[in-house]
């Protein structure tokens, strides 16, 4: 059994236990677990986990608001993709802040082929269903990224990049929740489940082919 990762410093200054890498898996909505070996490489070399950790983040509020975008007249869409863009900004700055400190440089943009291959199964067009795709899409973006920065915690002792990490997995958790959420608004449970499923399982079947490289979803 894993033992859990300590924060450094807790809000009253004590270490705060978090939650084991079994325990938020299990929470989570995917169907492939990261191998330690993913995270022993990107423990290695943090530059470049963190240099594509920015682009990630920055990627992220985009997105966001690119959703206020294209469906202005959802009132709490626009308002929820709004804070989430205003929160991933807030992400990207930290990760800046560690980069910029430390005289790490910033990756800049890269290729994502998980991301992208991902992103092209949102079948375009198709409203209602499009929404609902675009907001599966987003639970699942989150959802890995909170699997993969709790699967980092175990690996490294970097004070700062530790209470990075165990900051922004719980953020990234309630994320996905929030993605799904909004999807499920005017979708009935059932069929929002089964869409869900063949999201959840194309998405596995990319994270199997990965595990090679450094970066978030490398
Ligand atoms: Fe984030
Ligand atoms: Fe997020």
């Amino acid at each position: 059994m894993i033992p859990p990762v300590k924060r450094p410093d807790g809000p009253e200054g004590q270490p705060t236990e978090l939650k084991s890498y079994d325990e938020v898996y299990a929470e989570l909505p995917l169907l492939h677990p990261t191998p330690r070996s993913w995270a022993e490489l990107a423990a290695s070399r943090l530059p470049e986990f963190l240099a594509d950790h920015a682009v990630c983040e920055q990627q992220v509020a985009m997105y966001g608001l690119s959703l206020a975008g294209y469906y202005p007249d959802d009132a709490e869409l626009v308002e929820r993709a709004a804070a989430l863009a205003a929160e991933e900004v807030q992400h990207f700055r930290r990760v800046v802040a560690i980069l910029t400190k430390r005289g790490w440089p910033l990756g800049g943009r890269r290729k994502n082929v998980w991301a992208q291959s991902l992103r092209a199964r949102i079948v375009l067009g198709r409203e209602p269903m499009t929404k609902v795709d675009r907001l599966l899409f987003g639970a699942l973006v989150e959802a890995r990224s909170c699997e993969r920065f709790t699967r980092l915690l175990e690996e490294i002792d970097d004070p700062e990049v530790v209470h990075l990490l165990a900051d922004l997995g719980p953020a990234e958790r309630r994320h996905w929740e929030m993605f799904y959420r909004l999807a499920g608004r005017n979708t009935d449970e059932q069929v929002l489940a089964a869409r869900f499923q063949g999201w959840r399982e194309f998405e596995a079947d990319l994270a199997r082919g990965l595990g090679t490289s450094p970066a978030v979803h490398g």
